[in-house]
């Protein structure tokens, strides 16, 4: 097994896949709790790049099963354009191109711009290439740097942030994580809560985008969805869930035999990652279960030694807020999570930092009487990091505090609503 580094942080955890080496690191920094106040839309954090119909929110995510693609997606804001992507090994060369495919949505009374989504494959392993998107004066370039080649000793170094939002603490996290060396974030849902403005205001996913593109655009940052993607609002006609999502932000999921962008695994380096949607079915003989029982016996530990699990709402949560809500998933797939040997479980939500020994709780069921989790080295360690910064505040309230300490003779309840 390789040595596993941490920054742990208050706000998103760096995770070190290092060769030999068992490396720690905690990270000083601690965010302020309020006010967690979102930047206004005029912020320069949000500003619109110059020239007609720019390329604005461009992000990049893997593009198949092992680090050898990109999916580079874009938007331009006033009118259709080629999803065309121009790229090099060489700076200034482009000689290189890939075709894409466009959409738009609308959502109530928001209209989309443009959506640009675009596959550019066959690259080779541990090599920046720069790519270019849109024309004339409006042209836009970025790069990026491929992965390490799938092996056992391939070190590499992931973020891991949840629950973003755009908030002066979301800034912080985001200034924060630019500055830690980390070179791809593993996302665990909650992007830019756009649904906590009238309407569900679409405007705020264009400026979400705008505002992440400082990281985005340069570093494959791999989806997963929350509770705030939902986005189901039959009052307003909305009856379809995770619309904005699912048309702005691409999955490589065909490449690992999913039949839903929503999950998926991807390799990177030495890990195999695993996506899983805590908000779409997931009980015995569902689509998302059949398929993750597939994909855990296609778990190769001779070339990816870790074995990680994204899902946005924990199985472990000693917070007040949310308590209990990852148990129904925790009931379906606990067992192969100690069965596989996963390492750790990265989960949102819960706007905390919390990380757990390596415990389990399989052996639990309405006769056992089992009811708290014991000591497993086949278990995994759980890690919640959903105080990313979000306009909702922090999670403070532990629910072991309140429901065993006396005080008052009551139990006391989180503050304000929170995910
Ligand atoms: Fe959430």
């Amino acid at each position: 097994m390789r040595g596993l580094g941490f920054a742990a942080l208050s706000l998103h955890v760096l995770l070190c896949l290092v060769n030999g080496v068992s490396s720690r690191r905690t990270s000083s920094y601690v965010r302020s709790e309020f006010p967690s106040t979102d930047m206004p839309l005029d912020s320069e954090w949000f500003a619109t790049p110059k020239g007609y119909n720019a390329p604005q929110q461009v992000h990049i995510t893997q593009g198949d099963y092992d680090g050898k693609a990109v999916i580079i997606s874009w938007v331009t804001p006033s009118e259709p354009a080629p999803s065309q992507v121009f790229y090099s090994k060489e700076e200034n060369r482009y000689d290189q191109k890939a075709e894409g495919t466009m959409t738009n949505y609308t959502f109530y009374d928001y209209k989309s711009g443009y959506i640009h989504h675009c596959l550019v494959d066959g690259l080779q392993y541990n090599t920046k290439y720069y790519y270019k998107i849109g024309t004339g004066d409006s042209a836009r370039e970025f790069w990026f740097q491929t992965p390490p080649a799938i092996d056992i000793d391939a070190s590499y170094t992931f973020g891991i942030i949840g629950d973003l939002g755009q908030t002066f603490n979301s800034l912080s996290t985001l200034q924060h994580y630019l500055k830690s060396g980390g070179e791809s974030v593993l996302f665990v849902g909650d992007l830019s809560y756009a649904d906590r403005y009238q309407h569900n205001d679409g405007i705020r996913w264009d400026s979400w985008g705008r505002f992440v593109e400082r990281s985005t655009a340069y570093q494959p940052w791999i989806w997963n969805s929350g509770n705030h993607e939902i986005e189901y609002r039959p009052d307003l006609g909305e009856t379809s869930t995770f619309k904005p999502y699912l048309h702005r932000y691409s999955t490589p999921y065909l490449a690992s035999k999913s039949s839903s962008p929503m999950w998926y695994a991807v390799r990177r380096a030495s890990a195999h990652i695993i996506v899983l949607s805590s908000y779409s079915p997931f009980v015995k003989y569902t689509p998302q279960w059949m398929w993750l029982k597939g994909e855990l016996k296609r778990v190769d530990r001779e070339k990816t030694p870790w074995l990680i699990v994204l899902m946005h709402a924990p199985m472990y949560n000693s917070n007040d807020a949310h308590f209990m809500e990852g148990e129904s998933m925790r009931a379906a797939f606990e067992k192969w999570f100690v069965k596989y040997k996963v390492d750790l479980v990265f989960a949102g939500h819960v706007h905390a930092y919390e990380r757990s020994y390596r415990i389990s709780n399989i052996n639990y069921n309405v006769t056992s009487g089992n009811r708290y989790p014991v000591p497993d080295k086949s278990a995994p360690v759980y890690i919640t990091v959903g105080d990313g910064g979000n306009q909702e505040g922090l999670a403070w309230s532990s629910v072991i505090r309140s429901r065993t300490t006396p005080r008052s003779g009551r139990r006391a309840t989180a503050t304000r609503p929170c995910s």
